[in-house]
């Protein structure tokens, strides 16, 4: 079995690792990265500290226009396919690089597998929705996080093909979250201490790329009793910078260029509150039971605002100010994510799949002849 995984950008190489690893067990993987995320500290710091295979095809896609880079890597994937003949295309969550690897996977009549299936924040103004409704209808394999995520496949008629097998994410976290503890010495690094900072993120378009919307969440951080530090994706800075909102950035939280993974689950286990505007971030945060505060109005992981551990506040200065001074938490948490053997099962369903069809690579095939 040979599967074409695709990957693009930085939550992307994050989930690849955990499941490039199982894969790898069962059959080849040709991993493919577009080149979405081309930074150091955006790429190949995960690369590095996950033990991710280096990629057999970087792309060098890079930044763009939406449907300019999506054509683009869709012009890029198309040839790597054709050449790799693989029995699955294996794509990751929501971005430009998982559209892509879609439209190229059903154009070139390839298995089209999906991993975090199934999720919807009903906001189609986000790009991402757009690229998660396609990819699900482009996909023969839904690999759905929760079981919200298989009923809400089912409202739109994917029944076939769906499977429910928890979340990567949860595997990633689990798989570092004691090692990082003794290891990261990035508390010491940004001179803070555990229970006593916030951590925060923000890159989502409609929050960065709106002057006043930046403006108004420097302002809820503000009003934060303790250190606020700020792990910066680049476009973040680059509009703070063209806003002229970089001093009164610095002035309000410690502005930091973006962590590594390690790192980063360290500070999200150690904060005493996390505010972000990230998809996988809400998700770290609910597996780490650390408070969330979600500048979005909506989210599609549902479940950590049901149970109480994450609450969305848009990006109202005042609804910011009054989440960071709620101080009740729930007693316990529930699990609606898996039990950290996603990224197994996915490997197993898809060899599964491909044993069933009767595909397989060359040398299998000829393997199985001989015996
Ligand atoms: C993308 C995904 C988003 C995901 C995020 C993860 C889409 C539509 N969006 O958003 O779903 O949550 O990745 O982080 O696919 N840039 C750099 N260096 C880099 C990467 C980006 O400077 O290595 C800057 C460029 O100015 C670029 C901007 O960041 O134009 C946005 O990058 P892009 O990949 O288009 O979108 P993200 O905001 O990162
Ligand atoms: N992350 C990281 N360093 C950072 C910020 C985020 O390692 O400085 C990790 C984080 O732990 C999560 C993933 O990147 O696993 C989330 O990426 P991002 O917020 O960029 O994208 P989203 O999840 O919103 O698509």
């Amino acid at each position: 079995m040979r599967v074409c995984s695709i990957v693009g950008a930085r939550p992307q190489f994050i989930k690849a690792a955990v499941v490039s690893t199982e894969l790898r067990e069962v059959g080849e993987e040709v991993l493919v990265h577009t080149g979405q995320h081309y930074d150091e500290e955006m790429s190949d710091v995960f690369f590095d500290e996950l033990g991710i295979p280096e990629p057999d095809y970087n792309l060098g896609v890079k930044s763009g226009p939406h449907g300019r880079q999506t054509a683009k890597m869709i012009a890029e994937i198309e040839p790597v396919v054709e050449e790799t003949d693989p029995d699955v295309v294996l794509l990751y969550g929501d971005t430009n690089s998982t559209l892509a690897g879609a439209i190229v996977g059903s154009k070139c009549d390839v298995v089209v597998a999906h991993v975090e299936a199934g999720l919807r924040s009903y906001n189609r103004e986000m790009p991402e929705e757009i690229n998660r409704v396609l990819t699900d209808h482009a996909s023969d394999l839904c690999f759905a996080p929760s079981e919200n995520a298989v009923e809400t496949l089912a409202e739109e008629g994917i029944t076939d093909g769906v499977y429910l097998t928890g979340d990567v994410m949860y595997d990633s976290v689990l798989a570092v979250r004691d090692r990082v503890t003794d290891s990261s010495t990035v508390l010491e690094e940004l001179g803070v201490r555990e229970d006593e900072c916030i951590l925060a993120t923000v890159h989502r378009q409609r929050n960065t790329d709106d002057r006043a919307n930046l403006e108004s969440i420097l302002d809820g951080l503000e009003a934060a009793s303790q250190p606020v530090v700020f792990p910066a994706h680049p476009r973040t800075v680059d509009r703070l910078e063209e806003y002229g909102l970089r001093d009164r950035a610095e002035a309000v939280v410690d502005l930091v260029e973006p962590l590594g993974y390690l790192d980063f689950v360290r500070l999200m286990d150690a904060a005493e509150r996390i505010v972000t505007d990230s998809g996988g971030v809400q998700k770290e945060a609910f597996f780490l039971e650390t408070p969330c505060v979600t500048l979005r109005e909506e989210t599609e992981w549902t479940e950590t605002v049901d149970c109480g551990w994450n609450e969305l506040v848009g990006t109202d200065t005042d609804a910011i100010r009054d989440a960071l001074a709620k101080d009740e938490w729930p007693d316990d948490t529930p699990n609606p994510y898996g039990d950290g053997e996603a990224s197994r099962r996915i490997a197993e369903l898809v060899a599964e799949h491909v044993a069933d069809s009767g595909a397989g690579t060359e040398a299998e095939l000829e393997s199985t002849a001989d015996d």
